[in-house]
């Protein structure tokens, strides 16, 4: 029997993706076009640049991991298509060429969800067995879930503003961190994290988020206010005006506080997670593992933090790369293949597939 090889394409948000695997898991060919860095530029992702962005390069990425691969689209077994949740402009993309590719080779298409696909990245590398749990932590989003199996998750948690990464982005912008010698190239997310490791954290009494509530929601919003209004008063003491490109001399002490607060919200939040699934015998005791995802999840301070959890309890960590953990096509061709293999997921009539945003 010939091996199983699925073609995924990935449009959700700021990043063009394409990608060939196989059944045992390995990357035949890729491609990759960012945006992150135009969208920098405009201070936050505007859909329709965005949506133009990805219109411009989809072929290029698609036939580029094809090419890579050595391959031509007959010799893919099916055609993988993140069609939810993301921006409407953006997914409205990536499923539009699916279909297109799927009509002109008459090979099955497989419709992802994308967070689905994050989760599963992690069973291409390693050996983990359904349930485990499941953090992710990006600029898009922050959820806790349990994976049950592939297209069965139970979710525990998910953010109730904003994700932490545009959090980090956002403070980052409001102490200046673009001007700052030490992180003009970094995100502000990096750039932060960098900060902080010569800060001290305990330098302003900042308030964890949601400590009273007893579920496994996240608020980010509040912290991220408090934490401007410190700045604003900062910046006040030292006589700078908030329209200058001066940076307040205390900013890696309000660094480090502001990460170690958000670190304590998500360290609380799988604390709860993790008793949860205890209590309810939801992960068996042999099978205790914790994926943990998204671009945040590259911050070694909050990886350490959560990890100290995970070895409390007798978990294992499994972190993706930074390359599988931030938005791809690899991610969106594994989650394909992980449906074809269990001879589920093939949208029977192709050209019905909708996207949705939601
Ligand atoms: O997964 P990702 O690449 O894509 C989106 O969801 O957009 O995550 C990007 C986010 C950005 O907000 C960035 O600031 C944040 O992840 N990020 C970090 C770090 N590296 C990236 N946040 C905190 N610490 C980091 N080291
Ligand atoms: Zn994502």
């Amino acid at each position: 029997k010939s091996r199983l090889l699925v073609l995924g394409i990935e449009t959700s948000c700021d990043e063009t993706g394409a990608a060939v695997v196989d059944d045992r898991g390995n990357v035949l060919g890729e491609a990759l076009h960012s945006q992150k860095l135009v969208h920098l530029k405009h201070g936050g992702i505007v859909p329709t640049v965005a949506q133009q962005l990805h219109r411009d390069h989809i072929e290029d990425v698609v036939q580029g991991a094809l090419d890579r691969a050595g391959l031509r689209l007959q010799d893919v077994s099916a055609i993988a298509a993140t069609v939810k949740p993301g921006l409407a402009l953006c997914l409205q993309i990536g499923v539009e060429y699916a279909k297109k590719l799927v009509k002109q080779s008459g090979k099955p298409f497989i419709p992802v969800h994308h967070m689905e696909a994050h989760a599963l990245t992690a069973r291409m590398m390693e050996n983990i067995e359904f349930p485990f749990l499941v953090f992710l932590l990006s600029g898009g989003h922050c959820l806790l879930a349990v994976a049950r199996g592939v297209g069965d998750f139970l979710l525990l948690g998910s953010t109730t503003d904003e994700a932490p990464g545009v959090v980090f982005d956002q403070v980052a912008r409001k102490l200046k961190l673009k001007h700052h010698p030490a992180c003009r190239t970094l995100s502000g997310g990096q750039a932060i994290e960098v900060l902080a490791t010569t800060g001290d954290s305990q330098a302003f009494k900042l308030t964890v988020p949601m400590a009273r509530y007893a579920n496994c929601d996240f608020s980010f919003a509040g912290h991220k206010n408090q934490t401007y209004r410190l700045i604003d008063k900062k910046e006040k003491e030292e006589g700078i005006p908030a329209d200058s490109d001066q940076i307040v001399s205390c900013v890696n002490d309000i660094a480090a506080s502001f990460q170690r607060t958000a670190t304590q919200h998500l360290m609380q939040r799988l604390h709860r997670a993790i008793l949860y699934c205890q209590q309810r015998h939801i992960i068996p005791e042999h099978n205790k593992t914790l994926v943990l995802s998204g671009g945040v999840a590259s911050n070694m301070y909050i990886r350490r933090s959560l990890q100290a959890v995970t070895d409390r309890f007798g978990y294992q960590l499994v972190c993706p790369p930074p390359r599988l953990c931030t938005d791809n096509g690899v991610m969106i061709a594994w989650a394909g293949m992980e449906w074809l293999k269990e001879g589920r997921g093939i949208a029977e009539d192709p050209e019905a597939v909708e996207f949705q945003p939601r």
